[in-house]
């Protein structure tokens, strides 16, 4: 039986709808699963191929209900006319993260997180999101029938706030910043003990997250790559990520996991100023284009400088000049995606290091463009 376990003071606690954090006040993690080969289902072309790995007690937890065929996203070299990316190393893809049924990554921890929720007979869920966490959380909470009541930040895109409403979300639009959005929801979580489905604090976020690597590895022909390029907000791909290499070396099927590089905008970079180990620039964060990375005070903080500077990797910040011009590049390119997910491509051109850099190199790209003015 796995349980949750405190990253923090080692606490294990049962899996339950009303646990959300430790009582430390930590978010939680999954007990590791014991190392086992690699299964993949040739069969079911969606992230529940890799199902063999999810943190599921019994096969009995009815993800065929809940998923909407998310994953197995494209993975395209970044090549154009066959000629090396400017800058950049030989060998650079992108990963077609937004080509998901809600368009953003966040798919891949929703449909694991919701599956568990509707396996624990969850009847109502309450989220809080910059958006497209929501987002996803709302289709699949309405693929699953299960009721959604949504924060957000006033502020978040209008085109985030009609996905949420076209799900069927209860929506509520907080008139202050994130973390006042998290606040009123744990308000609400517990005013009425609704299940609080927080891709931030529930480790089930990051099972399915995870799937991004088993995805890469198999992509390159069972191989992981040299450098792992991703936006670094509360950390939920960069954690899930992280989780699935240490998995993959685990099992046995690669033999070092790759260096991740973590992205965040030079307008709110709390994560990296830790790593970096100078004072955050916190300045103008509720003002950046990125606005899927401007999280102040990321619970996870502490998991996320860990698990980069275990990779060897580095974080690197984007300016919202820089952030513009990289998704202007990439619609040149034939590729359209929000501000958010542009800044890994801003930041990784921008970074010095990158022309010695020897592929494959993964660059995340995580959220569409269409979901941004
Ligand atoms: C498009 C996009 N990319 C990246 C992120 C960052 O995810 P996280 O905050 O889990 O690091 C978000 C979060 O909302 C997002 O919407
Ligand atoms: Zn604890």
């Amino acid at each position: 039986m796995r349980t949750y376990v405190c990253p923090e003071c080692a606490t294990s606690t049962p899996i339950t709808p009303t646990v959300w954090r430790c009582d430390c006040g930590s978010p939680l993690d999954l007990s590791p699963l014991p190392p086992a080969p690699v299964v993949v289902d040739d069969a079911e072309r969606s992230l529940w191929r890799y199902r063999a790995a999810l943190a599921f007690d019994g096969p009995a937890i009815g993800w065929r209900s809940v998923t909407l065929g998310e994953g197995v996203t494209p993975l395209v070299s970044a090549e154009t006319g066959g000629e090396a990316v400017e800058g950049g190393a030989a060998d650079v893809r992108f990963k077609l993260d937004f080509l998901m049924p809600s368009l953003s990554y966040k798919d891949r921890g929703a449909a694991v997180l919701v599956t568990q929720a509707a396996a624990m007979g969850v009847e109502r869920l309450v989220a809080d999101s910059s958006g497209n966490a929501g987002v996803a959380i709302a289709a699949y909470a309405a693929r699953a029938g299960i009721a959604a009541e949504v924060f957000v930040p006033a502020a978040t895109s209008p085109k985030k706030v009609s996905q949420l409403r076209a799900f069927g979300a209860s929506v509520r639009q907080i008139e202050g910043s994130r973390p006042d959005a998290a606040a009123a929801a744990v308000e609400r979580v517990e005013a009425t003990g609704a299940f609080y489905a927080s891709h931030v604090y529930n480790p089930f976020f990051l099972e399915g997250t995870k799937t991004f690597a088993y995805e890469v590895w198999e992509q390159l022909g069972r191989q992981v790559p040299t450098t792992v390029v991703l936006p670094a907000g509360n950390g939920t791909l960069l954690l899930g990520a992280a989780l699935g290499f240490a998995e993959l070396v685990a099992a046995g099927a690669a033999r070092q996991a790759p260096r991740l590089v973590a992205v965040q905008s030079a307008l709110c970079d709390p994560v990296a100023a830790a790593w970096a180990g100078r004072d955050a620039d916190l300045t103008g964060w509720t003002a950046t284009v990125a606005e899927g990375i401007a999280i102040p005070t990321p619970p996870r903080l502490g998991q996320m400088v860990a698990a980069v500077r275990a990779s060897g990797g580095v974080f690197l910040t984007a300016t919202d000049e820089a952030i513009l011009a990289a998704r202007a590049e990439l619609w040149s390119r034939g590729i359209d995606v929000e501000p958010t997910a542009a800044a890994v491509w801003a930041a990784w051109q921008a970074w010095p290091e990158a022309r010695a850099a020897t592929g494959p190199v993964i660059i995340a790209l995580s959220g569409a463009g269409l979901k941004a003015a």
